[in-house]
């Protein structure tokens, strides 16, 4: 059975003692509803990482992402943060390739196929994140680029490094936005990769690998979204700087 998961991309919001409070809103909407299945994540900026990282510490099936790492091992880049000082802070995950990193700081595959590397040689989980833009689309080109995106920046994996990833569908025409993907087009589209990823890696891997959703997913929608048979959870944006919205979320599984 695939992990079910849960994360929280808050972005670049949140002072330091207001994101502590929005962990501690979390966790006592989830005594009412522990979810003890599914994975829980929270990325928040570098600066709340270690602390929230000892919040959750003890806490069942919970981890801590950074949003971002930098692909070399240490050196002088002013302002910098590497893979090995965000695990020492007790986190587990790092996302790589968000759309937003892609577009406004042109991160392109090169760079992020280092990434994947220098997260897995520390022990970090990337979760990846791919999808296509409005245009893509409208052009019908949405497979290809989907595909040629997971795979110039992961398949230079092998088949054991490549199981340890979190893929992250999130098409761009969606986040933020309030237009949300059908749950055809969410499920088509999850099937898809996964298929690609039989291809490559066969079925232990393709079936085992979790896939979420990103992309205006809300306490509203989560439920339909997460039914689909390919979908494994969901990449939250604006929804996860609510703690109840976000908790509905974590429960929005089928039974
Ligand atoms: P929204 O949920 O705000 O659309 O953001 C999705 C996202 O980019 C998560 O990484």
């Amino acid at each position: 059975m695939r992990k079910k998961i849960v994360a929280g991309n808050w972005k670049m919001n949140k002072t330091f003692e207001a994101g502590l409070q929005l962990v501690d809103e979390i966790i006592k909407e989830l005594d009412a509803q522990p979810a003890s299945e599914v994975l829980k994540i929270i990325a928040p900026p570098y600066i709340h990482l270690a602390a929230i990282a000892e919040k959750v510490i003890l806490l069942n099936e919970f981890g801590v992402a950074s949003q971002n790492c930098h692909h070399l091992a240490n050196g002088a880049y002013t302002g910098e943060v590497s893979t090995e000082m965000i695990v020492s802070t007790g986190a587990k995950y790092v996302i790589v390739g968000h759309s937003e990193r892609r577009l406004y700081f042109a991160e392109n595959s090169e760079l992020l196929s280092q990434k994947v590397d220098i997260a897995l040689k520390n022990n970090l989980t990337p979760i990846f994140c791919i999808g296509e833009n409005l245009a893509e689309r409208n052009a019908d080109k949405h497979l290809e680029t989907v595909l040629k995106q997971l795979s110039d920046a992961t398949f230079h994996l092998s088949a054991s490094d490549f199981g340890r990833l979190i893929i992250a569908y999130e098409p761009v025409w969606a986040i933020g936005t309030g237009v949300t993907a059908t749950t055809e087009q969410a499920q088509s589209m999850h099937k898809y990769i996964r298929s690609e990823i039989n291809k490559k890696y066969g079925a232990e891997v393709s079936s085992s690998i979790s896939i979420l959703y990103g992309g205006s997913c809300n306490a509203q929608n989560a439920k339909e979204l997460f039914a689909c048979e390919d979908v494994d959870g969901g990449l939250i944006g604006g929804a996860a700087l609510k703690a109840p919205d976000f908790v509905t979320i974590i429960n929005s599984f089928p039974a």
